[in-house]
């Protein structure tokens, strides 16, 4: 696998490198990569992160917005300190006495630091394996839930979400009497659709969840909701955030909280020295200046609202209302892949979600961009919609998913 690819479970085409086809002793080689690779691996394929040069990138939830010049300069001051030649803080400190004041986190919890809150899954995931353990989440939600439960050797098991994205709270009840997993991942809100699932239900699964629950916040910035009090009530929950939607994706920082019982655990998995010393700096100096930070996300929000209204006066488009910074919506029945394409074709990437089967059919998603470029989406997807035949009503409803 290359650099910018991701390994996936179906859907997108394999990705075919150079090179590959048979030559000389090509079926040994086969042979025994069939031998020793995981079947379970094997199975994937792998797809490559879209190419987004020259492209309005709104497929990743990113912050689209920069710093301001005089912050770039304050902060490289910074990082001309930093020593490249040591290690870097192996307990990063100073980056964990930061998080705790600005994330407001209970005295008495402990904070994992992971490259990337992906990292802190799969740390988790890990300590937990055994044969015959489950990783439990709602259908859909993050994908590297199923992928590193994969991974590790775990069985998934997804538990569809109701036509309107909210949880199935009894068919969650009723998945952890049955299959009692080691841990229940909810992403709050979810990814894909932007739901902010009710607080009821969620605490309905924390209390009937027989292992662990992470309720995973990486869209906290744009949610206006957190279950980070609710620690104190529930020993076995784990609160995980990440700086990445926030406006630090290229850092890779997330971080779990939780019981110290828990996460002493975890943390014995964790390789040495796993987030980077520039990655410690420069979080550390963000959110010293997270004014900066949190006055986009407030615009992110307010443009949020903007662009869910300009989508619903779309015809033939059925939106989902979100508390994150990315729009969930429905095209035409069976319209979603030219769509996406002529979107592409216009300049603006966005994510396919549609399958066949379940409640994305038909699907894209839209991460909130710059005012300008929200409106370079729209004005893009009202020629797509033009072209490849916007029906009003047919097969859009959001309450007929
Ligand atoms: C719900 C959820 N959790 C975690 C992540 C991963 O974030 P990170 O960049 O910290 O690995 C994502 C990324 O899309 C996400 O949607």
């Amino acid at each position: 696998m290359g650099t910018d690819t991701k390994a996936h479970m179906g859907g997108d085409k394999p990705d075919r490198e150079e090179g590959q086809g048979g030559g000389p002793g090509e079926e040994a080689l086969a042979a025994a990569v069939a031998r020793w690779i995981r079947p379970e691996i094997r199975v994937l394929s792998a797809y490559r992160v879209p190419d987004a040069a020259d492209l309005i990138k709104l497929d990743a939830m990113e912050n689209p917005y920069a710093w301001p010049p005089e912050l770039v300069e304050e902060w490289l001051e910074v990082l001309r300190r930093v020593s490249l030649n040591r290690y870097p803080d192996a307990a990063a400190r100073g980056l964990r006495r930061r998080l705790r004041q600005v994330f407001q986190i209970p005295a008495d919890k402990e904070i994992l630091l992971g490259n990337g809150s992906d990292e802190l899954i799969q740390l988790l995931i890990l300590a937990v394996a055994a044969p015959g353990r489950k990783v439990l989440a709602p259908e859909p939600a993050f994908s590297m839930y199923r992928m590193i439960t994969i991974f590790c050797g775990l069985e998934y098991v997804g538990v569809p979400l109701r036509a309107d994205f909210a949880l199935d709270r009894e068919a969650m009840l009723a998945a952890l009497d049955e299959h009692q997993p080691a841990v229940v991942f909810l992403d709050y809100p979810n990814n894909p659709s932007g739901r902010l699932f009710s607080e009821a239900d969620v605490r309905a699964v924390i209390e009937a969840a027989p292992g662990l629950v992470v309720v995973d916040e990486a869209y906290h910035s744009f949610a206006g909701a957190s279950f980070m009090a609710a620690l104190q009530e529930y020993p076995h929950l784990l609160i995980l955030r990440t700086l990445s939607k926030m406006g630090l994706a290229g850092l890779r920082l997330g971080l779990l909280v939780g019981d110290r019982a828990w996460l002493r655990e975890i943390d014995k998995i964790r390789l040495p020295y796993n987030v980077n010393v520039l990655t410690q700096e420069s979080a550390d100096f963000a959110l010293r200046h997270r004014e900066v930070l949190e006055a986009q996300a407030a615009a992110i929000r307010r443009d949020r609202a903007v662009l869910q209204d300009a989508l619903a006066a779309l015809p033939g488009v059925a939106v989902y209302p979100s508390r994150a910074n990315f729009i969930l919506f429905r095209v035409p029945a069976g319209r979603s892949g030219h769509i996406f394409q002529a979107l592409r074709e216009a300049g603006v990437l966005v994510k396919h979600l549609h399958r066949d089967e379940g409640l994305l059919r038909d699907c894209l998603r839209v991460t909130v961009g710059t005012p300008d470029e929200n409106r370079a989406f729209l004005e893009a997807l009202r020629e797509a919609l033009a072209v490849h035949g916007a029906q009003p009503g047919a097969g859009n409803d959001p309450r007929n998913a």
